[in-house]
């Protein structure tokens, strides 16, 4: 399939792997997705310099496709990230939480795209209006962060597709080849999933916690920390617990602090699913097997014919012909 995406990215599929913290803080998934025709992602956010470095030359070794790295621009040792990805040549960034102008320039100079996360129209025209390449915008149904307004990704989209020109990305609650087609029905050029690639072989997540997403049901994802950064988790402990402190109308500093006690980390790493961050989007109500990076990838392609496959047999045999004028 052909899209502004396809063609901008130079890859195979409008599909994008997302950049998940310590899931694709590594080269396996992001290597297997590229190989397969996607855009993989290498997660930078939770990484030391050293680990990321080495990790990029991986991904020479593994794949001569296009690749991406995420890069949340608050995070401590921006600069030396940026410095790497400047020095190995990074095709495509991919950045979240902080504006691109002050690092725009050094990816021009060597011709790669950068591509902004964002979950309002208001963040969406900034970005453009700062020259990035592409944006990719998720709704509330998404794994990780998704935006604190709490709207869906089938209304944000449609939001920010009526006022930029620049090509969009979906993301939050895609999963499967139906989901892309819905998504590029309403005008996308490409999509985003992570929850999908969350539950791979290739993710370096510790295996408790993909078998507490694979349980989970689309609600057990659920929104907590409304009065810090919310974040989509499953319900467990650590949710419930500030779901409590919410009830209890704790003070500011102590809401604060249990929500920051508990990290990703904890989770992803050391496989504590009850007290640790296990994030995860609604998607996982749809996610029912873990499987390899190539296989998801080559599921997704084929369903996403099928079912434009079945909008075009809808739209030929159902359509007045004076509708098509
Ligand atoms: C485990 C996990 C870690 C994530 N880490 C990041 C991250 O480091 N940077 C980022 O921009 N988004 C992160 N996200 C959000 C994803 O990039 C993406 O927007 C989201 O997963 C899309 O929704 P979906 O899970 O419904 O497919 C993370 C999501 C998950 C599930």
């Amino acid at each position: 399939m052909k899209t502004r995406i396809t063609d901008l990215l130079g890859i195979e599929h409008p599909i994008i792997q997302a950049g998940m913290s310590w899931a694709s803080s590594s080269s396996a998934l992001p290597a297997s997705v590229s190989n397969a025709g996607g855009l993989g992602v290498v997660a930078a956010g939770p990484m030391y310099v050293h680990d990321f470095v080495a990790t990029l030359d991986q991904m020479a070794t593994l794949t001569d496709r296009p690749f991406a790295v995420n890069i949340p621009l608050y995070r401590p040792q921006v600069s030396d990230i940026i410095d790497a990805m400047v020095a190995r040549q990074v095709p495509v960034v991919i950045a979240s939480q902080g504006g691109p102008k002050a690092h725009l320039p050094r990816f021009r100079a060597y011709g790669a795209k950068w591509i902004q996360v964002v979950s309002t129209l208001e963040h969406a025209l900034k970005a453009e209006a700062a020259g990035v390449d592409a944006l990719i915008v998720v709704g509330t149904e998404a794994g990780g962060h998704p935006p604190a307004n709490e709207v869906s990704t089938l209304v944000t989209v449609r939001q920010v597709l009526r006022e930029v020109s620049v090509p969009v990305i979906a993301g939050g609650g895609v999963a499967d080849g139906w989901g892309i087609a819905a998504l590029l029905a309403l005008g996308a050029d490409g999509v985003q999933l992570g929850t999908r690639f969350l539950m791979t072989h290739e993710a370096t997540v510790h295996e408790a916690y993909k078998d507490a997403v694979l349980k989970a049901d689309a609600a057990d994802a659920v929104l907590v920390g409304r009065r810090s950064l919310p974040v989509r988790t499953l319900n467990n402990k650590f949710a419930k617990c500030i779901f409590d402190a919410e009830q209890r109308d704790v003070p500011a500093e102590e809401y604060e602090a249990l929500f920051k006690k508990s990290t990703l980390k904890q989770a992803a790493l050391n496989g504590d699913v009850e007290w640790g961050k296990v994030e995860a989007g609604q998607s996982a109500g749809l996610i029912h097997h873990i499987k390899s990076a190539s296989d998801v990838m080559a599921e997704l392609v084929l369903e996403l014919h099928h079912a434009c496959g079945r909008l075009q047999a809808m739209s030929a045999s159902n359509l007045p012909a004076a509708s098509l004028a």
